[in-house]
């Protein structure tokens, strides 16, 4: 089983849309997923991929106490298990273990397991972290962006994560208006590119900032209408994936 971990430390840069797009598409090729929602504040993956169903099932918090994963995984649909998130993980910010998770996603055959996580930096994350073999982090464009990026990689020297597979990847992304170097985007696309404590990390594929992907997230019923941008951003996800799992994805969506 390969895990991936979802996280930034800043809010809003697209985690849980991340998380839906590669549980969709590795579920839809036909990969067995689990997907942990272990974002201890907002459970939003929880809710979008349980339709909005409050559930009494056991969560990441018993995980956290050690129950086993076939005592809390939630069967979605054939592929997909889902681990819900639940604000009682908060319990274990400072936990003296960073080896909870790991121990407990020992041995487990599923293909992948996917983790969204808070933007936060704590022990949950550390959990998480020491708990997987790739870590994406999307980023926007933005300045606080670039801040939680550079902290974030400090903070994975010292856990030692060097083996961990970390990719930096643009979502929402959106070209320059014009070529002229001063301008804002320009600015904050270049910091990224120029800082050499991370732009090794930097995944060429970005995902577009596109009605395509905040429609579906926030709508699961919602019918896109216009094809070339669907096609566009199918495309993109596709990509993605095949450069950081080296497989190719048959749907997206
Ligand atoms: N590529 C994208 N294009 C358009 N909207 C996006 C994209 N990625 C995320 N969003 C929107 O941005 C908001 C924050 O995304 P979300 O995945 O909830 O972020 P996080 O989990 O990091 O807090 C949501 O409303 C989501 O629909
Ligand atoms: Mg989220």
């Amino acid at each position: 089983m390969k895990t991936i971990a979802i996280n930034s430390i800043k809010g809003g840069t697209g985690k849980s849309t991340m998380t839906i797009l590669f549980v969709n598409a590795l579920t839809k090729s036909g990969y067995k997923c689990l997907v942990i929602d272990a974002d201890a504040s907002n459970n939003s993956l929880s809710f979008y991929l349980n339709d909005g169903e409050i559930s009494q099932q056991k969560s990441i918090f018993d995980l956290f106490l050690g129950a086993k994963v076939e005592e809390c995984n939630i069967r979605i649909n054939d592929n997909l298990d889902l681990i819900r998130g639940d604000v009682r993980l908060n319990e274990f910010r400072s936990t003296d273990s960073l080896k909870r998770l790991k121990r407990s996603l020992q041995g487990q055959k599923y293909d992948y397991c996917i983790i969204d996580t808070s933007p936060t930096y704590d022990n949950i994350i550390g959990n998480v972290l020491m708990a997987s073999d790739v870590l994406l982090i999307p980023v926007q464009q933005d300045i606080f962006s670039y801040q939680a990026v550079k902290y974030q990689f400090e903070k994975l020297v010292d856990l030692e994560l060097a083996d961990l597979d970390t990719h930096i990847i643009f979502n929402q992304f959106e070209k320059p208006l014009t070529d002229n170097q001063n301008s804002y985007r320009n600015q904050i696309t270049n910091m990224f590119l120029n800082d050499e404590a991370f732009n090794a990390f930097i995944n060429p594929c970005h995902i577009s900032r596109s009605s395509v992907f905040r429609k579906f997230i926030n709508g699961q019923n919602y019918k896109i209408s216009d094809k070339t941008e669907t096609q566009k951003g199918y495309e993109e996800v596709k990509a993605l994936i095949k450069s950081i799992l080296s497989i190719d994805i048959k749907e997206v969506i």
